[in-house]
């Protein structure tokens, strides 16, 4: 069993970046600007942000985080993002989800301006990834595939399940592991909560892919012998006994699964880390294409 170590691998990209970003100061160009709005105090959602900001400082990108109450009005939001289309010296932001209720999300998401969506959540850059065309890819589902590639993980012709169908992980990383190419040409199987016979289904994986949220649901028992899993799940689980009240895990029995396993990636220190390694790397290109634009 090997670990697909995501802290290490981010570490590594980040350094790849920071290289890069150096030597656009040397030259004196601009250097990359990540933007992302807060809405509201929701703590996993304070806690990802954060460290979307303190990793842009740690490879030399600017930085700027725009926080609003919860009780923003959708206008509120709407104009702050126009604000940040406008603004041209921010080439690339966020608006972390989940957004509070009285905000339509669809409508979010459809106001980025589709070259500053380094999430790729708006439906012109996730039509151009279902297309197999240049665009950016889900941060979460781009870290997935950076890892099996470093790794050297076959997929071609397996059969990967993807618990899950969220916008942010489940669909996209579906219509990514069955594109042509590597990582990729793989039979895919989505699952969700009206699938049938869903253990039956990832016994037959290769490939299992978790975006459930279900602290533990995936046990060693459900598992074919050498399968590759994958743990998007990070759940908070209240426990007094630890310092923050509380403590993290995936939907993953890590500890017997692992002994199954050809490849695992733990929680934490396996996708999250990925993702915002990613999303660097998105803003990166982002600030290219400005710049060759110009
Ligand atoms: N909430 C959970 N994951 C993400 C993500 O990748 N991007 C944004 N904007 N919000 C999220």
């Amino acid at each position: 069993m090997e670990i697909l170590d995501g802290k290490k691998v981010s570490n590594e990209i980040k350094d790849e970046i920071a290289i890069q970003v150096a030597k656009m100061r040397e030259k004196g160009e601009k250097v990359p600007h990540l933007a992302a709005i807060l809405v509201g105090s929701d703590g996993a959602s304070l806690t990802y942000v954060g460290s979307k900001v303190r990793s842009c400082e740690k490879v030399g990108f600017e930085s700027t985080l725009v926080r609003m109450p919860s009780t923003t009005s959708e206008l509120e939001l709407l104009n702050k993002i126009e604000e940040l289309n406008k603004n041209e010296d921010i080439d690339g932001f966020i608006v972390q989800l989940p957004l509070p209720p009285q905000i339509d999300t669809q409508k979010v998401l459809l106001a980025v301006d589709p070259d500053k969506d380094v999430d790729g959540f708006h439906p012109m850059n996730f039509g151009k990834m279902a297309l197999d065309m240049s665009t950016f890819i889900p941060a979460t589902p781009f870290g997935i595939l950076e890892l099996l590639e470093r790794y050297n993980v076959d997929t071609k012709g397996k059969h990967t399940v993807v618990i899950g169908r969220s916008h942010i992980v489940g669909r996209p990383m579906s219509i990514l592991m069955g594109r042509k190419g590597w990582p990729g040409n793989s039979t895919v199987t989505l699952t969700h909560s009206h699938t049938k016979n869903i253990t039956q289904i990832i016994s037959q994986a290769d490939i299992v892919i978790s975006a459930l949220g279900v602290p533990k649901f995936l046990k060693a028992e459900m598992i074919k012998d050498d399968a590759v899993i994958i743990d998007v799940g990070i759940t908070r689980v209240a426990d007094d006994s630890c310092e923050k009240g509380y403590y993290i895990t995936g939907d993953v029995d890590f500890e017997n699964v692992s002994k199954k396993a050809s490849f695992i990636t733990p929680v934490p220190g396996g996708v999250g880390p990925m993702t915002i390694a990613m999303l660097l790397k998105n803003t990166l290109l982002a600030r290219e294409r400005h710049r060759s634009r110009k």
